[in-house]
C-alpha cells in the first residue's frame, strides 16, 4: 500500500489539519517529518474543534498510529501539554510513537529565538519564537541534544555543556542576558525523561515494516513549500524541509515508497511573519478575506497576510514536490466577490515572467499579473459533488487546475469534516 505525502503549497496554514483528518480513517500511521511546534492546525471533528502544533493530527483518529519523525524538533513541554491537554478531553494518545533521533528544542534555544529577532531589528524574520531555528541550527553544527540523550544523564551533561559554552558567550557579552547554568538545564531535560519513555521508538523501523506490511502510511508536513529552508523565500523561512523530499530524510522512508504527494492550497493566499508576498491585498479586499477565512495564527494568533490566488507559486509547488494533487481549501471564502482576481503571471522590471524567479531580488520586485474571473454569490457549503458547485465556482477551480500543474482531487469547501468535495481518491 502507498506512503503519501500531504503539505501546504503556499506559505502554509492552507488547510492541512482538515485533509489528514478526511483520510484519517484509513491511514495506519500519520507522520510529522519537520518542523516543531511552530506549526498549527485545526481540526473540527463533530462539534468540537482541535488546535494542534506539534502532534500529528492523526492523533485524533482512534485508529491511527501518529509517529513524531527524526526530523522534527521536539519541546517537551509543549508536547506533554498537548498530551495532557488531549486526555482531559478524552482523546486516546497512547498510541504516539517519537523518534529517539528526534531533536530536543531545549529552553535556551527559545532563549536564542527571541534574542536573535530582537537583534535584527527591521529584518527580522518574524519567526515564532519558538526555538526551531536555534535548535535546527544546533542540528547541523552537531551540538544539538536528541530524544535518545535523556536517557543517558552523563552523555546529556556533556553535550548541553558543550553547546552552551558558545552560547554562554554570545548571550552574556553580545546581547547583556544571564548565562544559562549547564545543571538547570540538564535538570528540566531529565524531569521530561520518564514521561516521554513510553512513547520512544525505532519509527525508522516501525515505519519501513508498517510499508512492508501494506499498511497506509500519510506524511503529514508542517509549514509550506514557500517556507522551506532550500526552496523557499529564503531568508524569510523555516529552517527545515517542508517539501516533498523532507519527507524521506525527516523519516527514514525512502523515496521509491512514496506513490502520492499532495499538495494544499487554499484559495486564496495567506503568510504569516516577515518576507515577499507579491500578491498581498492592503485593502478592504484583504481585509474581508481575513475576517472570513477567520485568517489568525493557530500557534502565534498573528493577523494572517491575505492576498489573491497566485498560480506562479502553485506551479513552483507543482514542480519543487512533484505534487500528484491538490487539495483545495477555502473555496467558501471567496463566495460574494463578484470578479475573482487571479495572478497568472509576474512582471518583473517591465518583463513578464510566468515562473518564479530563482533571484531573491526578481521576487521582490515581482508585481502580480491578474486575470479576472466571475465570482458566485451562493452558499457553496453543502454541496457534496463537483456538479453541486455554480458555474462561476465550477469555472474558478477548473481555471487554477489548468494554471497550477496538477489535478484538483478534493475541495474544501467549509471548515467541517464532512464539508469537503472528493474528486478524485487519494488512496
Ligand atoms: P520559525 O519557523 O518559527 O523559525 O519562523 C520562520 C517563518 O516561518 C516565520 O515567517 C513564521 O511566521 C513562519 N511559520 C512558521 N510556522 C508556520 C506555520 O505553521 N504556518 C505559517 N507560517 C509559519
Amino acid at each position: 500500500m502507498p506512503a503519501l505525502v500531504l503539505l501546504g503549497a503556499q506559505w502554509g496554514d492552507e488547510g492541512k489539519g482538515k485533509a489528514t483528518d478526511l483520510l484519517g480513517g484509513s491511514v495506519d500511521y500519520v507522520v510529522r517529518y519537520q518542523g516543531g511546534n511552530n506549526a498549527g492546525h485545526t481540526v473540527v471533528v463533530g462539534d468540537q474543534k482541535y488546535a494542534l502544533h506539534l502532534l500529528p493530527s492523526g492523533i485524533l483518529s482512534p485508529t491511527c498510529v501518529p509517529v513524531i519523525g527524526n526530523g522534527v524538533v521536539v519541546d517537551p513541554s509543549v508536547l506533554l501539554s498537548e498530551l495532557s491537554g488531549l486526555n482531559e478531553r478524552g482523546v486516546d494518545t497512547s498510541k504516539l510513537l517519537i523518534s529517539g533521533n528526534a531533536h530536543i528544542i531545549t529552553p535556551y534555544n527559545v532563549t536564542v529565538d527571541k534574542v536573535t529577532e530582537r537583534f535584527l531589528g527591521k529584518r527580522k524574520i518574524g519567526t515564532t519564537g519558538r526555538g526551531i531555528g536555534p535548535t535546527y541550527a544546533d542540528k547541523i553544527n552537531r551540538v544539538g541534544i536528541r530524544v535518545q540523550d535523556l536517557y543517558d544523564e552523563s552523555i546529556l551533561t556533556q553535550k548541553v555543556e558543550a553547546s552552551l559554552g558558545a552560547k554562554n558567550q554570545m548571550l552574556t557579552k553580545l546581547y547583556n542576558r544571564r548565562a544559562i547554568a549547564t545543571e538547570q538545564v540538564v535538570e528540566e531535560l531529565l524531569g521530561y525523561a520518564e514521561k516521554l519513555a513510553p512513547y520512544v521508538a525505532d519509527t525508522v523501523l516501525v515505519l519501513n515494516q508498517a510499508l512492508e506490511e501494506n499498511k497506509v502510511v500519510l506524511f503529514e508536513g508542517g509549514q509550506g513549500t514557500l517556507l522551506d529552508i532550500d526552496h523557499g523565500t529564503y531568508p524569510f523561512v523555516t529552517s527545515s524541509n517542508p517539501t516533498a523530499g523532507g519527507a524521506c530524510t525527516g523519516s527514514g522512508v525512502g523515496p521509491t515508497k512514496i506513490s502520492r504527494v499532495i499538495g494544499i492550497l487554499k484559495a486564496y493566499t495567506t503568510r504569516v511573519g516577515a518576507g515577499p508576498f507579491p500578491t498581498e491585498l492592503f485593502d478592504e479586499d484583504g481585509a474581508a478575506l481575513r475576517r472570513i477565512g477567520g485568517e489568525r495564527g493557530v500557534t502565534t494568533g498573528r493577523d494572517r497576510r491575505c492576498g489573491w490566488f497566485d498560480a506562479v507559486i502553485a506551479r513552483y509547488a507543482t514542480r519543487v514536490n512533484g505534487l500528484t494533487d491538490f487539495f483545495l481549501t477555502k473555496l467558501d471564502v471567496l463566495t460574494g466577490w463578484e470578479q475573482i482576481p487571479v495572478c497568472v503571471a509576474y512582471e518583473i522590471d517591465g518583463k513578464r515572467v510566468e515562473e518564479l524567479p530563482y533571484s531573491q531580488t526578481d521576487f521582490h520586485h515581482a508585481k502580480p499579473i491578474y486575470e479576472t474571473l466571475p465570482g458566485w454569490s451562493e452558499d457553496i457549503t453543502k454541496a457534496k459533488s463537483f456538479a453541486d458547485l455554480p458555474k462561476n465556482a465550477q469555472n474558478y477551480v477548473k481555471a487554477l487546475e489548468e494554471m497550477s500543474g496538477a489535478p484538483i482531487s478534493a475541495i474544501g469547501v467549509g471548515p467541517g469534516r464532512d464539508e469537503t468535495i472528493e474528486i478524485n481518491s487519494f488512496l
